[in-house]
């Protein structure tokens, strides 16, 4: 494995590892994506293998332009050029009725596809070299937290993949909002930072917030973005009461995840402030998660942030990411 500055050499050099068919993790806005080239079966097939992920769990395809959107899909409703129009490159995933030839390996066995154009310089570039589709889910290993720097992806992943480029932390931090333009109404599939309301306003109708189906996307597995470390979320006005339970009658190790303001230092009690702002607690999330999992705490515990609607993609990670409330 090698981990570079993504440079234009390195630039050059990751395009031609996925020419070849090897796996190149790269940065976005959102999360670090594992990337291969899309067209190649067996590329597709390694993703899935370094992942450890399941055969029905489809893939993102990354494109660098519009236009590409009709080599995936089989048609392009109006509603997803205006989408592309408005939020490309960004933290936006689309799902569409697949082409024919697109390989069911790549699309979990859905007959539809999910494209979207990262807005990262270096992703972009990386696009515009290769100048196909990339497949890239998020770079971790399969049920873990997504990585939001290239050294997260270096410790998730290891040998399993070629080539990292690291282009700093991730601006976003949480996975893209998913819309399913394939049926007849649009469904939210996964909230992100770019908001229901935001899509809505353009659309000019309401987003069903329901898949139709059983589960389509991993995102929806409770499991999915869980620590190792038990994560329970914890209403601000019994925090210091729960924390008083746990670090000094049970004597357990606790990390403390604040958003309104930070905990006062105590021993045993590791804590960390993000932020009572959700674009920031967001970009700092999955690595303070990281942080805490890693001192093999007997618990975590997150302070829930307001119930409001800019912070819906924090609190549908939050709910993943913990195995209960308290
Ligand atoms: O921000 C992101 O979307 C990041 C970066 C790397 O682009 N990628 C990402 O990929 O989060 P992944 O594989 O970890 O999550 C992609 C989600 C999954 O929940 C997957 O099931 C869903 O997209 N998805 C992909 N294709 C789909 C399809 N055809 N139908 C329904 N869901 C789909
Ligand atoms: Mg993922």
């Amino acid at each position: 494995m090698k981990l570079v500055q993504a440079d234009a050499a390195a630039i050059s050099y990751a395009a031609d590892m996925l020419r070849r068919g090897r796996l190149v993790a790269f940065p976005t806005e959102t999360v670090y994506g594992l990337g291969a080239d899309a067209s190649n079966p067996e590329a597709v097939a390694a993703i899935f293998k370094a992942k450890g992920r399941p055969a029905d769990h489809p893939l993102i395809v990354h494109i660098g332009q519009p236009q590409q959107l009709q080599d995936w899909a089989r048609e392009v409703p109006e509603a997803a050029f205006r989408l592309a129009e408005k939020f490309w490159p960004g933290p936006l995933t689309l799902i569409l009725n697949k082409r024919e030839r697109v390989s069911e390996l790549l699309t979990g066995a859905q007959q539809t596809v999910g494209l979207r154009i990262p807005g990262h310089e270096v992703a972009l570039q990386l696009l515009k070299e290769f100048a196909g589709g990339i497949a890239a889910p998020s770079a971790n290993r399969f049920g873990r937290i997504s990585p939001t720097t290239a050294q997260h992806v270096a410790e998730e992943l290891g040998e399993r993949v070629d080539v990292i480029l690291d282009g700093g932390p991730c601006r976003v931090g949480l996975e893209s909002t998913i819309v399913d333009l394939s049926g007849l109404q649009p469904v939210l599939l996964r909230p992100g930072a770019i908001s229901r309301q935001q899509l809505e306003e353009l659309l000019q109708t309401e987003l069903l917030l329901q898949p139709r189906t059983e589960i389509r996307a991993p995102g929806m597995l409770a499991v999915h973005y869980a620590p190792v470390t038990p994560a329970r979320l914890c209403v601000a006005s019994r925090l210091q009461e729960t924390i008083r339970r746990l670090a000094v009658e049970k004597q357990q190790r606790i990390g403390v995840l604040t958003c309104r303001q930070p905990l006062p230092e105590s021993p045993d009690v590791y804590s960390i402030h993000l932020s009572d702002q959700a674009e920031t607690y967001a970009q700092a999330f999955y690595a303070a998660m990281r942080k805490l999992d890693v001192l093999h705490l007997d618990a975590i515990l997150i302070e829930l942030p307001p119930e409001t609607e800019a912070w819906r993609a924090v609190h549908d990670r939050l709910r993943k990411a913990a195995v209960g409330e308290t």
